[in-house]
């Protein structure tokens, strides 16, 4: 269910939350990637999760960034802006990801990462709404499923390039913010309500 309009923002993952979800998908990587792997992040979403992310894995690291523009939501066509600088060729690599909705998006960075020679493609996502998936692809390591409806914000998820800064997920009400870009600063003075 969608807040009703005006409704204050519920949390979805709080500050605990998050570090227990990042900690565990970091354990699950590295036990399923012992000779090492490749992060590659899309910007800028997925920024905050893989920074912490990474100082959790226990096995060799390297970190990448693809930054894409999408044409039109749900779309599934895809520009690269900025495309990866390390070469992939026979490694294994981890696609992070914010928040996985149709996967239109994943599914043309899979192929992407394919096309540049990868041995192992997977995805790790922070939310995982299958509800809305366009494309049946699997996300391996997921931080939480969320409803179809619900609209997030915080943790590197943004409305208008703001709140990707909130150190929690928040679920809000996209016509709120329409009507005021500003209705959630108060989230920066305090822990909204769980
Ligand atoms: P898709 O899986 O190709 O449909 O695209 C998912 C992308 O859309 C995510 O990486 C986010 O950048 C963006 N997105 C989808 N839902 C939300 C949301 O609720 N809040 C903020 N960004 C979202």
């Amino acid at each position: 269910m969608t807040p009703p309009s005006g409704a204050p923002p519920t949390v979805v993952l709080d500050e605990d939350a998050l570090r227990d979800r990042v900690e565990a998908l970091a354990h699950e990587i590295s036990n399923d990637h012992p000779d090492g792997v490749v992060f590659v992040a899309v910007l800028k979403g997925a920024l905050i999760l893989l920074a912490d992310l990474v100082r959790h894995v226990s096995v060799d690291v390297s970190v990448d960034f693809l930054a894409i523009s999408r044409y039109a939501p749900d779309s599934g066509r895809v520009r690269i802006l900025k495309d990866l600088d390390l070469d992939v060729t026979d490694r294994d690599v981890v696609i992070v990801e914010d928040l996985v909705d149709t996967g239109l998006t994943l599914a043309y960075l899979v192929q992407h990462m394919s096309d540049r020679g990868a041995r192992r493609i997977t995805t790790c996502a922070l939310l995982n709404r299958s509800e809305r998936r366009i494309v049946p692809l699997p996300v391996r390591y997921v931080g939480l499923d969320i409803p179809g409806d619900a609209y997030v914000l915080g943790y590197g998820l943004h409305a208008d390039d703001r709140y990707r800064n909130l150190p929690f997920v928040v679920r809000a009400d996209p016509d709120t913010l329409r009507a005021d870009p500003d209705a959630y600063l108060d989230l920066y003075a305090a822990e909204p309500r769980s």
